[in-house]
């Protein structure tokens, strides 16, 4: 019996830390749906603090390449890479310094928005 509970509550520990460090797509997706709108976009910004290495709207850091004009300077019209990019980093470069922030796909869809709208303006 005790053992049980005991079994019971490492399985119940591993999943927690599974949903922690490696949360897949249909938990991002279910715990974090925000409105994908460039305004959503700009406050996810702030709060995952892409400032403290990308420029971005002509503020923030230049330790990475800065995210004024990244929307026009690819020649991927339907932002497939860009995507990619928010949502695995490492996927695209595997040692590369930028997080993987676990965004969901509407996190990803506002940030993009933002992004977007961003160099529309320039
Ligand atoms: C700890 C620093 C850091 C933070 C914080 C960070 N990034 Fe990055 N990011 C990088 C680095 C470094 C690269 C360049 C990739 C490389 O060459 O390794 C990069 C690359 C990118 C690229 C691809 C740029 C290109 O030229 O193709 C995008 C888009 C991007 N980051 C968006 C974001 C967004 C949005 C956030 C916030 C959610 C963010 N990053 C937060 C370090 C960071």
């Amino acid at each position: 019996m005790k053992l049980s509970l005991f079994l019971t509550g490492i399985v119940i520990l591993l999943f927690i830390l599974w949903l922690l460090i490696s949360p897949p797509r249909i938990w991002l997706n279910t715990t974090k749906v925000v409105e994908p709108t460039a305004e959503t976009g700009a406050q996810l910004v702030e709060k995952y603090q892409c400032r403290n290495c990308h420029r971005i709207a002509g503020n923030g850091a230049l330790k990475a390449p800065t995210l004024d004009g990244i929307t026009l300077r690819s020649d991927d019209p339907l932002h497939v890479t860009l995507r990619l990019w928010l949502r695995n980093p490492r996927a695209i470069k595997g040692d590369t310094a930028m997080p993987n922030f676990h965004l969901s796909d509407s996190e990803i869809e506002a940030i993009l928005a933002y992004l977007i709208e961003n160099d529309r303006s320039r």
